[in-house]
């Protein structure tokens, strides 16, 4: 058997930080959703455990291939599988592309070795291998707490569309956490207020609930994400605001025309105009 899938990539609506954790991490609240630009993995049958990608770190240390192992352990399997991984989402970039790519390598195992097991044991599968991992095996849009691993999906709203814009940086998740120097949330945030806005695209009450803690101690070490920001608001987009740990900052335009032409801003950084998925 042979299959393909594709793992799309997630902004993070808003990411308000709520609390430090005694093992390190933090609590959040964060509505993330995924956008369409995908990374393609191929499964096939194998008497061994094989990923084949153009990423230049060696295959082990990638999420892809943990989230193999830590499968093949759990159910005790003794299958081998191959996987390609063709990537298009751009790495820590706060965009969720190597946990998309460990959720959607247990999905793919999953089915390849016709393991049955479920949604939820997926994801807490996932939740140790990273802490968006558990986001991507529902997918659409969700509310994210705890340290990721409580996922509560929403029905989806109507397609946004974006354009995503990434500087040529890249930001580490536990830097970006780090920089907060334990500050928490000074914020609160309305789930209900928030679908609301978000499924009548009433932006200007989007704006006053759309805000990352992790974007202002980005911005102090990189004034380019803040220069994105700004220039996207003067390009036309309703909101913007960085995405996850950065440092890429999406700007919510009112049709796909008026996201690419405002990319025409932004030559030599990556650049992408796309659609809200469910
Ligand atoms: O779970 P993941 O490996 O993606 O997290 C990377 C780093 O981001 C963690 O080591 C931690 O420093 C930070 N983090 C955090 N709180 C979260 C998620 C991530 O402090 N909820």
């Amino acid at each position: 058997m042979k299959f393909e899938l594709l793992a799309p990539a997630k902004i993070n609506w808003s990411l308000f930080v709520t609390g430090k954790r005694p093992d390190g991490y933090h609590e959040i609240i964060s509505p993330m959703q995924c956008v369409g630009i995908y990374d393609r993995l191929t499964f096939e049958d194998s008497d061994h455990m094989e990923l084949e990608s153009a990423m230049d770190f060696p295959p082990e240390e990638n999420l892809v291939y943990k989230a193999a192992r830590l499968i093949r352990k759990v159910s005790g399997c003794d299958r081998g599988v191959k996987i390609r991984l063709m990537k298009e989402i751009p790495l820590a970039a706060g965009l969720g592309g190597g946990s998309s790519d460990a959720a959607y390598a247990l999905i793919g195992i999953n089915r390849l070795w016709g393991l049955g097991m479920s949604d939820e044991d997926l994801m807490s599968l996932g939740a140790e291998i990273g802490s968006d991992v558990p986001f991507f095996i529902k997918g659409g849009l969700a509310l994210i707490e705890g340290r990721g691993e409580t996922v509560t999906p929403l029905p989806p709203p109507a397609s946004c569309r974006l354009l995503l814009v990434k500087p040529p940086i890249s930001v580490s998740a536990g830097w970006a956490y780090g920089r907060l120097g334990g500050n928490l949330t000074k914020k609160t945030f309305d789930i209900k207020l928030f679908r609301q806005s978000l499924d009548g695209k009433d932006f200007s009450a989007l704006k006053q609930m759309i805000f990352n803690d992790l974007e202002a101690g980005v911005v102090e070490k990189y004034p380019v994400v803040g220069e994105i920001k700004s220039a996207l608001l003067e390009k036309g987009a309703f909101v913007a605001a960085m995405s996850g740990s950065g440092p890429t900052v999406f700007g919510v335009f009112g049709s796909e025309e008026d996201a690419v032409s405002a990319a025409g801003a932004f030559n030599g950084f990556w650049c992408r105009a796309v659609s809200t998925v469910a």
